[in-house]
C-alpha cells in the first residue's frame, strides 16, 4: 500500500478546527517517490500551461524531491502574505473550512493517494492541495481573494448561499483559467494538480471559455467527475478581486429565482 493509509481520512486525532499534526516522518520512502513523480510529470506541463504568476511561485519552493514540511512552507509564506498550511486529514465541514480561509490557514490534506490513483483521484489528496493551490498563496492579490472568500462563505452559510457561492471557488479557485500577454494560461488548483486537464483546458477546441461572469458563475452547475465543459478565463487576480467585491447578499437573493445553468448551457 505504500501510502501511508492509515492517515487517509482518519479523523480520530483531528482538533476541534479539524487540523491535525503533519507528522512527516511518517511518510514512506515509496510515498515520497510517488510524490516527486507527480511532481515530475506536472512541472514538464507548467511552462506552457500554467500563468506566470503561478510559475514564479513555484520556483521558490524547495518542493521536488519530497512531500514538503508544511511548518517549513508556513514559515515562507507568513513572511510574504500572511498564509500558513494547517495540516488536515481530508475534506472537513463548510464552517471549518471557511474559517480556515478567514484567517489565512490553507487546509493541506495530509496523506497521498495510491498507486493505482496515479493519473485520477476523486478527493484531494497532499499533491492535489500543495502543488496546486499553495504556490498561488504567494501572490499577493490571490491571497486576499481567497481570504475574503472563507468570510464570504462564513456570510453564505447564513444567508443558506453555500452552494452558490461553492460555484464561485469551482470556476476560480479549481478551475480557473487567466488571461496573459502570451494567451490563457491555468491557475486553477485542479487544473495545476491534473495530468489530463491542465492542457485539455488550455488548448482543447472542445470546452467552452467564458469572460468571467459573476452571476453566471454562481448559476452554473458543475460536474466533479469528468472535464469541465466550461472554464471562466479572468483578466487578472485583481480584476477577479474586483468583480467579487460587492456585498453578495442582494446577488444571491436575486440568483435563487432563477434556474441554474448546466454546465454545457
Ligand atoms: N463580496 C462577497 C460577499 O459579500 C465576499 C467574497 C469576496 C466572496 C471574494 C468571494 C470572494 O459575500
Ligand atoms: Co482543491
Amino acid at each position: 500500500m505504500g501510502s501511508v493509509p492509515d492517515l487517509r481520512g482518519n479523523y480520530s486525532e483531528a482538533a476541534a478546527d479539524y487540523s491535525v499534526e503533519q507528522r512527516w516522518e511518517r511518510y514512506t520512502p515509496e510515498a515520497h517517490a510517488l510524490y516527486r513523480r507527480l511532481f515530475e510529470r506536472q512541472s514538464k506541463l507548467v511552462p506552457r500551461y500554467a500563468c506566470a504568476e503561478w510559475i514564479a511561485a513555484i520556483s521558490q519552493l524547495d518542493a521536488a524531491a519530497e512531500i514538503p514540511r508544511f511548518d517549513v512552507v508556513s514559515r515562507q509564506l507568513r513572511n510574504k502574505t500572511g498564509w500558513e498550511i494547517v495540516a488536515v486529514p481530508g475534506l472537513i465541514p463548510d464552517d471549518a473550512f471557511f474559517t480556515h480561509l478567514a484567517s489565512r490557514r490553507f487546509p493541506v490534506t495530509v496523506w497521498l493517494r495510491r498507486p493505482d490513483e496515479f493519473d485520477y483521484i476523486v478527493e484531494p489528496d497532499v499533491f492535489h492541495d500543495f502543488f496546486g493551490h499553495v504556490p498561488l498563496l504567494f501572490e499577493p492579490s490571490y491571497a486576499d481573494y481567497l481570504c475574503e472568500y472563507g468570510r464570504g462563505g462564513l456570510k453564505a452559510m447564513r444567508l443558506d448561499a453555500v452552494k452558490m457561492l461553492a460555484r464561485l471557488y469551482w470556476y476560480t479557485i479549481e478551475f480557473g483559467l487567466t488571461h496573459t500577454p502570451r494567451g490563457i494560461r491555468a491557475y486553477g488548483a485542479g487544473l495545476m494538480s491534473s495530468g489530463g486537464e491542465l492542457a485539455y483546458s488550455v488548448e482543447d477546441p472542445k470546452p467552452r471559455r467564458l469572460p468571467f461572469d459573476l452571476e453566471r458563475v454562481m448559476r452554473t452547475e458543475y460536474r466533479i467527475d469528468r472535464y469541465q465543459d466550461t472554464y471562466f478565463v479572468i483578466d487578472s487576480f485583481e480584476h477577479l478581486m474586483r468583480e467579487t467585491a460587492a456585498d453578495f447578499a442582494p446577488i444571491y437573493a436575486r440568483i435563487r429565482e432563477l434556474p441554474t445553468l448546466a454546465p454545457d448551457a
